[in-house]
This record gives C-alpha cells, sequence and structure tokens, in this order.
C-alpha cells in the first residue's frame, strides 16, 4: 500500500540522478532518497535495476517510453509530480545519467518551484563522462584537449551547432542523441575543417553489460557505426582523447590519422 503525508503537511519532489547504467555508478545519496520515496516516477533509460534501492511498497510509475512509442508528455509528468506533492507524498523524479545534463531536470524543478512545491536535486553521473570512462578515455586529459563540450544531436530549434567556434576552442567534443543525425553531424563538422582523420567513437549502452563500442575516425565514423549496427541510446566523442580508448583495434584504426 503506498504510505503517504506521513506527519507532513506538504509532500516534495526529489530529481534523482541514477547515472548512466550499470546500478554501482548511483551515488549514495540517490539510493538513499530513492528509498525515502512513496512515489518514483522512472524515465525509460533508467536501469530497473536501481528500483532495488526503493521502499518496499512505493508506487513506481513508467513515464517514458522508447522503441518509437511517444513519450509520456512533459507537461503531464510536471503536474503528476506536483499532485501527488500536495497530497504529501515524497516523490522520486528517475532520471538516466544527471538530471540537469540533458535531462529536462531544469525545466522540472521550475515547473515544481513555480506550483510552490518543495524540491531537491541529487546528481547523478552522466553519461558523456561515464561511457567514455568505460573505455578509458579521459574526456579533458591536459594533453589532448583544452577542455570538454557536452552537446546534443537532437537541439529543441533544430538549430546546428557553430562548429567552427566548437574546433576553435579546441575542446572534445560530447554528443548526446546523435546517432540519428550522424550523417549531418558528421558533415558539418568535416565542412568546419575538422579533419577527416579526427580521432572520434561512438558507445551504445556505454557501463551495461550490453556495451558495444566503435572507435574510428571522423570521415568514417558513421560507416563504423553502420557496420556495427550501433543505435540509440548513445554517446559519440570526437577529438584526440578518444586516442587513450582501451580498445583492441584502436592502435590500427588511429595509427595514421591526421
Ligand atoms: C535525454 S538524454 C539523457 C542524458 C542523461 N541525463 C545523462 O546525463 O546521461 C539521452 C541520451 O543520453 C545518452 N545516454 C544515456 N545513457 C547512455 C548510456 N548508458 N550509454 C550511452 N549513451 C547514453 C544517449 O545519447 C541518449 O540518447
Amino acid at each position: 500500500m503506498m504510505r503517504s503525508n506521513r506527519g507532513r503537511s506538504a509532500g516534495k519532489v526529489i530529481l534523482i540522478g541514477a547515472g548512466p547504467g550499470d546500478p554501482e555508478l548511483m551515488t549514495l545519496k540517490a539510493a538513499r532518497a530513492l528509498g525515502e520515496a512513496d512515489v518514483v516516477l522512472v524515465d525509460d533509460l533508467v536501469n530497473r535495476d536501481v528500483l532495488r534501492f526503493a521502499r518496499a511498497g512505493a508506487r513506481v510509475i513508467e513515464v517514458g517510453k522508447r522503441c518509437g512509442c511517444k513519450s509520456t508528455p512533459q507537461a503531464f509528468i510536471e503536474r503528476l509530480m506536483v499532485r501527488f506533492a500536495r497530497r504529501g507524498c515524497i516523490v522520486a523524479r528517475l532520471k538516466g545519467g544527471d538530471p540537469f545534463v540533458f535531462g529536462r531536470g531544469g525545466e522540472e524543478l521550475a515547473a515544481l518551484r513555480a506550483a510552490g512545491v518543495e524540491a531537491e536535486v541529487v546528481s547523478g553521473i552522466t553519461s558523456g563522462i561515464a561511457a567514455p570512462a568505460a573505455l578509458g578515455i579521459p574526456v579533458t586529459h591536459r594533453d589532448a584537449a583544452r577542455g570538454v563540450t557536452l552537446l546534443t544531436g537532437h537541439a529543441r530549434d533544430g538549430g546546428e551547432p557553430d562548429w567552427r567556434a566548437l574546433r576553435a576552442s579546441g575542446t572534445t567534443l560530447v554528443i548526446y542523441m546523435g546517432i540519428a543525425r550522424l550523417n549531418a553531424i558528421v558533415a558539418g563538422m568535416l565542412d568546419a575543417g575538422y579533419a577527416p582523420g579526427t580521432p572520434a567513437c561512438a558507445v551504445q549502452n556505454g557501463t551495461l553489460a550490453a556495451q558495444k563500442e566503435v572507435v574510428a575516425t571522423l570521415g568514417n565514423l558513421a560507416a563504423a557505426v553502420a557496420e556495427a549496427r550501433l543505435a540509440s541510446p548513445a554517446i559519440l566523442v570526437i577529438g584526440e582523447v578518444v586516442r587513450y580508448a582501451r580498445v583492441a583495434h584502436v592502435a590500427a584504426v588511429l595509427e595514421h590519422a591526421a
């Protein structure tokens, strides 16, 4: 049975980052917060194994659908959180990776604040750092990059990033949600002057047992991804740091890459 209103006048919502996939990469704080919740709203990329940290009897509601199905509308999710919190429930909004990295956590926090609902955020390890790390790629290695830029391949306004400015920045590019637009991304980068030999990789299901990856060059990344049948969810990493990948064929693939 669902517990709620445990002597509280109002509930609250905790936006929790569940980490990139491997349940051991969920933080202690996230596991504790999940264990306090009466209601758990789960996004599709969250590994269901982390629900072992939820309280027995907590109500678990799936609010994301993949496989080409329509996602639960964002406004509906926000209304649901507000409704349960107003009933006095502790609501865990469980998201893949970190709630504030391409996770709509900012929008949800704003909606909760606007509704006068108490809200907390528990950070998670984002897939854009953890998936490359699973291959041994240090995204900010100081010998190879000035920093890292996190990008989406699927911007809300449909626009392209300023690839020239990104090239000039000397940062590693980590691209979320980029697989479906890989050809356009590569074309835009080559157009902006990135060398075709720039080291690049794609990691699907990073940190999970189902992890798959390819290491290639920018010029042949799309072909390598297609050949390996990599699909979403995947992270793209572009830059010299990819040379640090501990993947059997990396030296041969990148040996002559300029
Ligand atoms: C809506 S974004 C959510 C990102 C999430 N908030 C984070 O911090 O990792 C979904 C995208 O994250 C990336 N992603 C999430 N989990 C992943 C994983 N285990 N391996 C590779 N990419 C992942 C993929 O690019 C996927 O399309």
